[in-house]
């Protein structure tokens, strides 16, 4: 018969190994027991080709917003993560709270829009924004760099503003095109240039669908570390580029059969 003390260790052994599965897993939804991060990740996307996928309509998606539907890289997330490639998640038990960042919403909205009408998970089993979804499985882990939800969604947007990704691919010519094709190559040199580290990059169906740059926790630019591809999104685990790629020019979810389907209509220029 095991004692009682064994039993315990037993037991003690086997919370710990769960706990060290749940981090390592990278979808931890344990409150808090997790280390703190290595470093950030911010994540852009392309709405060019995000919004190539809009099926219908609501006003939570900025795809839907015609001419005024965003024209450049906007915000996907600032993510902390470890040196190994994985990364934490939910890390407190805070629920994303929209009037904390009453006084960002304009500027979110413009800079870091949902570009899809789906409801995103958040930590606690629930359904949420996507700035929620944010929050509650990235920002919660910036901890202590970030203490709140407020410096987390003002921290991003000030860095997004800071390394304008956008600005660089156009002034090194690659401008949103929907038959042009930019070798990958020039894209990630051009970025190298400009910020002195490596981009992440990630694409579907050919086109560039979202950019990575890293950062120590003082926001000094870094490289991201090898396998940190392997992002929590896992709509970008098949996300491997070709030598070109396509920076698709935003076309209306209205006009998307036609423009797609008929392929000697009128580009329409965005920039
Ligand atoms: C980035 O640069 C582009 C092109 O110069 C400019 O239109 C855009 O406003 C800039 N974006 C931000 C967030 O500053």
């Amino acid at each position: 018969m095991a004692s009682s003390s064994s039993l315990l260790r037993l037991t003690l052994l086997a919370a710990a190994i769960a706990v060290a599965a749940a981090v390592v897993a990278g979808g931890a939804d344990d409150g808090g027991n997790q280390r703190e991060f290595d470093y950030f990740q911010l994540a852009m996307q392309w709405p060019g080709t995000y919004c190539r996928r809009t099926r219908h309509c609501c006003s939570s998606n900025a795809c839907c917003r015609g001419s005024n539907a965003p024209a450049e890289f906007t915000i996907h997330g600032l993510w902390p993560d470890y040196n190994d490639g994985t990364w934490p998640a939910c890390c407190s038990r805070s629920r994303f709270n929209e009037k904390e960042i009453s006084t960002l919403v304009d500027a979110l909205e413009k800079y870091w829009p949902s570009l899809s009408c789906g409801s995103s998970s958040t930590c606690h089993g629930g359904k949420g924004s996507f700035w929620a979804h944010e929050w509650e499985k990235h920002g919660t882990c910036s901890f202590p760099v970030l203490r709140d939800e407020y410096s987390y969604f003002l921290t991003a947007l000030n860095v997004y503003f800071k390394y304008n990704v956008t600005k660089v691919l156009n002034d090194a010519g690659y401008l949103p095109s929907n038959t042009e094709k930019y070798p990958l190559g020039g894209i990630v040199s051009a970025i190298q240039n400009a910020f002195h580290v490596t981009p992440e990059i990630a694409c579907s169906n050919g086109a560039l669908e979202e950019i990575y740059l890293c950062f120590y926790k003082d926001f000094k630019p870094r490289e991201c570390a090898v396998g940190s591809i392997l992002l929590p999104d896992t709509s970008l685990l098949k996300s491997s580029c070709p030598k070109y790629v396509s920076l698709p020019a935003y076309v209306s979810p209205g006009q998307a059969k036609t423009e797609w389907i008929a392929s000697s209509v009128p580009q329409i220029e965005v920039l």
